[in-house]
């Protein structure tokens, strides 16, 4: 029996992962078990170092403990060391190593949905762990031009810098973004009653040549980051399929089987 968890806070029990991966595991026959843990913030090295002590197959985590974690872990990759943020650890024999698959399961879901799509310019909205791995992915991607956009141009900053992108305010990247090939949404906002303000601004803006609006939310309807799709005539893609994608990717590393993400779309849906 292989036991596989989440680490997170109280939001464990409501992340979709252990039932998502629960239903792979059954499917490919895997006797294992995937289980949220919820971790007090001060006891987040005694959840890492547990994860050895228990024989835990594999692990996510997610927010808040994405770049916590880091200094516990025994080794890191140098994808998760250049984005500074953890969503997967690895268990080989005890030696824990800490990976991320956020950025390479956005760049996974963009090609599956438009296999020819290069990133070119790109506006990233949000300046959180979300907007940290999808900027590194769309820089490292080949995205000649990249701003991250925040209300908070400090926070934008902190992650512009550190893959070679511009940090502007919400209100630049309306006005002076005006042909970005791609848009993403990474606050936690999609709808215009969780912000009436965003979604004032974002409902203003008309880039041209927009090629693809992609919000990181998913499950909400009648978003203003869909309604700007439609305005500029862009393809429309929610969080899921790069919910699938990074879950593809984790489990991969932990079991070495090539799971597509469609059976972690199926997995999903069947939790609806
Ligand atoms: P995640 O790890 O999922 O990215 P996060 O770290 O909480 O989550 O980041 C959410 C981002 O959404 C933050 O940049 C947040 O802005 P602040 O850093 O200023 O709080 C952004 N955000 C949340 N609500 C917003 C709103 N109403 N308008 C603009 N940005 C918002």
């Amino acid at each position: 029996m292989k036991v596989f968890c989440i680490l997170s806070d109280e939001r464990a029990w409501r992340s979709k992962s252990p039932a998502m991966h629960s239903a792979v595991l059954r499917s490919h026959g895997i006797d294992g078990v995937y289980v949220p843990f919820r971790v007090e913030p001060d006891r987040v090295e005694q959840a890492v170092k547990g994860l050895a002590a228990l024989n835990i197959a594999g692990a996510n985590v997610t927010v808040p403990y994405k770049e916590a974690v880091m200094p516990h872990l025994d080794a890191i990759s140098e994808e998760a060391s250049a984005i500074a943020a953890v969503n997967t650890i690895t268990n080989v024999d005890g030696r824990l190593t800490g990976h991320n698959t956020d950025a390479a399961g956005f760049i996974d879901a963009i090609l599956a949905r438009k296999p020819q799509f290069t990133a070119g310019s790109a506006v990233i909205f949000g300046a959180g762990g979300a907007a940290k791995a999808v900027g590194y992915a769309v820089k490292t991607w080949g995205a000649e031009k990249v701003a991250i956009a925040a209300r908070d141009v400090s926070k934008a900053r902190s992650i512009a810098d550190n893959i070679g992108a511009e940090a502007i305010d919400l209100q630049t990247a309306i006005q002076e973004w005006t042909e970005p090939k791609l848009v993403v949404n990474c606050t936690s906002v999609s709808t215009d009653a969780e912000s009436p303000a965003l979604a004032a601004s974002i409902e203003a803006w008309a880039p041209a040549g927009c090629e693809m609006v992609v919000d990181i939310n998913y499950g909400r309807q009648d978003t203003f980051w869909e309604r700007l799709a439609r305005r500029a005539g862009a393809e429309f893609m929610d969080g899921l399929p790069m919910l699938a994608h990074q879950a593809a990717r984790s489990f991969r590393l932990w079991t070495g089987i090539d799971a597509t993400a469609s059976e972690f779309v199926q997995a999903l849906e069947e939790l609806r």
